[in-house]
This record gives C-alpha cells, structure tokens and sequence, in this order.
C-alpha cells in the first residue's frame, strides 16, 4: 500500500451515540430519525445502488457536469490544493477534480462509515500515489480537527461538499455548517458544494420513490440498524416508505409510515405508532441558484461561480471562503 496514505483519525459515532438519537427522534412529537445513521454498511452499499437509478439524477448529473466544468473548476483553484471531502462516500467524484488539478497535494476524505471510507482511500492511494491522504472518519456535524499538512504544503485548502448532502440540512443548519466549515478551512479557502436545484414534484417524487424499491429499503434499513445494535423489535412488514414533497419548505421528506396500531421496543423503551403515523428520516431541501447563494453570503461566503447542467436540474457553487 501507498505511504500517502495516513493513520485513520477515527471518531466514528458510538452506539451510545446512535442508541441516545434514536430514543430522542422516537420521543418526539412528530417522531424522527436522523438521516445521517442511514449510513452503515448496508445502507452505503444502497445508497450507491441509488445513483444508479434511472429515476435518481443527482449523482449522474452532478458527475457530467463536474467532468464538463472540471478544468474550469481546477483553473479556479490553482496549484497545489489539500482538497477535505464532507461525507466521501465511494470517492467517485473527488477523481474528476484531482485528475483536472495542477499537482493537488492532500486530500481529507471525512465520512461516518469506517468501512467504506478505508476502502475508498486505498482504492485513491492506488491510483494517485502522489497524492497524501489522510482519512478522517467522523460525523461532520460535530466538530474535528485538519491533520496537519504531512510534508507538502498546501497552496489552498478546498472543501468539497457534493452531491446535494447540504440540503438534509435546514437552512439554518446549513448555513452554520458553512460557516463552521469556513473556521476549519482557515482564511483564503473555497468551497465547493452540489446543490440540488428545485423543480417539478413529478421529478422529484420518483427520484426518493423509485420503481425497484431501493430507496424503501434504503429506508427501511434504518429500522434493521436499529433492531441489531440497539435491540429494537421493529416488524419491517408494518412500516412503508413514503417520499413526499412539501412545497412550503421546498423539500423532499423521507417517512416511514405505522401500517397500525403497534407497539415497538428499543431496548427497554416502548414506544406506540398508530396507524398512519410516520417517522420523519430525512430532508433534502432543494434550491434555486439565488436562494443558495443568499445562504451562502449568510454563512461569510462570497460566491465566485456557479455551473449548471442544460437541463437546469444541479448546480455547482464555488465560494471563497
Ligand atoms: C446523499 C443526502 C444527497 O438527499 O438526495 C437519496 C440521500 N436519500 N435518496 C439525497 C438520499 C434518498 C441523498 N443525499
């Protein structure tokens, strides 16, 4: 294995983490979970088979997009560039940037899933042997600390946050994510964030609703996790997903929906469903150019570019910190 590849700084979320969320979201009125524990192996593995869909056009629109504007994009960032990735996934789209970049010199892929980040960070110490990677497993929501640049000094730092992950924040967590993450950037940094762009309910409803049932069990694999590490009773046969638009908050909400009345255990807590009653899992909040902009200028940022595909469904902003 490549040397450029660093010792993991591992902050993955404990179970007493998880068990202490999912009392909370079930406690509440309306019950919710947070999306971020979709996250665990299986669920990795289903959400990459989600940007396969054809009913899903973030992840391949975003990546067309970010292969047309990468020289672009590289152009603006110069030489040299430490490159931290929010919620790296797989490490598919971080490639287009650092083959178009100019000798970029360390890349911090920060993501909840141990597993499949290692993965992917040997996978790009393979193919990039120049390159340091220092992986930081963590929830970016909370705060973590940059390794120190090993021996190549960075130009710029860049934060990469694609995808269309920022709209499972609010608004207003999205802006003190952003401004959070200017902090840990440090002064002269950049930004680089997907963001989804709002359009027809007949696009977007399928897009969380697909036809082979992925994102249900995508879902529905939150209620699995729950039931293995936390000792939980959930029968999956008497949950159903549901993507709903709200048109008020401009999102997409994930939901899982009671079939009836029941009654589910989580360890020692009990907790009652009647039927109709949903679990809200998740939010994708969905922006026009100008709104995210807005939330950008909010959070300290100055916007420098923005790219679009041709049929205006993503959208691509560069912001100085
Ligand atoms: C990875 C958060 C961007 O909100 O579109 C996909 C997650 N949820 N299908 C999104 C997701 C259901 C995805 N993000």
């Amino acid at each position: 294995m490549s040397t450029a590849l660093q010792r993991l700084q591992d902050l993955e979320p404990s179970t007493q983490e998880f068990r202490d969320a999912v009392l909370a979201g079930l406690s509440g009125i309306p019950k919710t979970l947070p999306c971020k524990f979709f996250y665990d192996a299986e669920g990795s593995r289903l959400f990459d088979q989600i940007c396969e869909l054809p009913e899903y056009y973030p992840t391949r629109t975003e990546l067309k997009l970010l292969a047309d504007k990468s020289a672009e994009i590289a152009g603006l960032i110069g030489r040299r560039a430490r490159l931290v990735e929010f919620g790296s996934g797989a490490g598919v789209k971080i490639r287009l940037l650092l083959n178009a970049l100019d000798r970029p010199a360390a890349y911090v892929p920060v993501d909840i899933s141990r597993d499949h980040l290692m993965m992917a960070a040997a996978d790009l110490a393979r193919d990039f042997p120049a390159l340091q990677i220092a992986p930081i497993c963590a929830d970016y929501t909370k705060p973590f600390a940059l390794p120190a640049p090993a021996s190549l000094h960075p130009e710029i730092t860049v934060g990469f946050f694609p995808g269309s992950t920022i709209g499972n924040f609010t608004p207003a967590e999205a802006r003190g994510f952003l401004a959070r993450a200017r902090r840990l950037l440090g002064p002269g940094s950049a930004m680089v964030v997907g963001v989804d762009l709002r359009k027809d309910a007949a696009i977007l409803v399928p897009a969380y609703d697909d036809a082979a049932g992925v994102t249900a069990a995508f879902n529905l694999n939150l209620l699995v996790r729950i039931n293995r590490e936390l000792d939980g009773t959930f029968d999956l046969e008497q949950f159903t997903h549901e993507a709903r638009w709200n048109d008020a908050e401009g999102r997409i909400e994930m939901h899982l929906v009671s079939r009836r009345d029941q009654e589910v255990r989580v360890g020692s807590a009990r907790f009652a469903f009647r039927a109709g009653e949903t679990i809200h899992t998740e939010n994708s909040h969905k922006y026009t150019l100008d709104q995210f902009r807005a939330l950008a200028v909010e959070a300290g940022y100055r916007p420098r570019a923005a790219w679009t595909d041709a049929a205006g469904l993503f959208s691509v902003h560069m912001l100085d910190a």
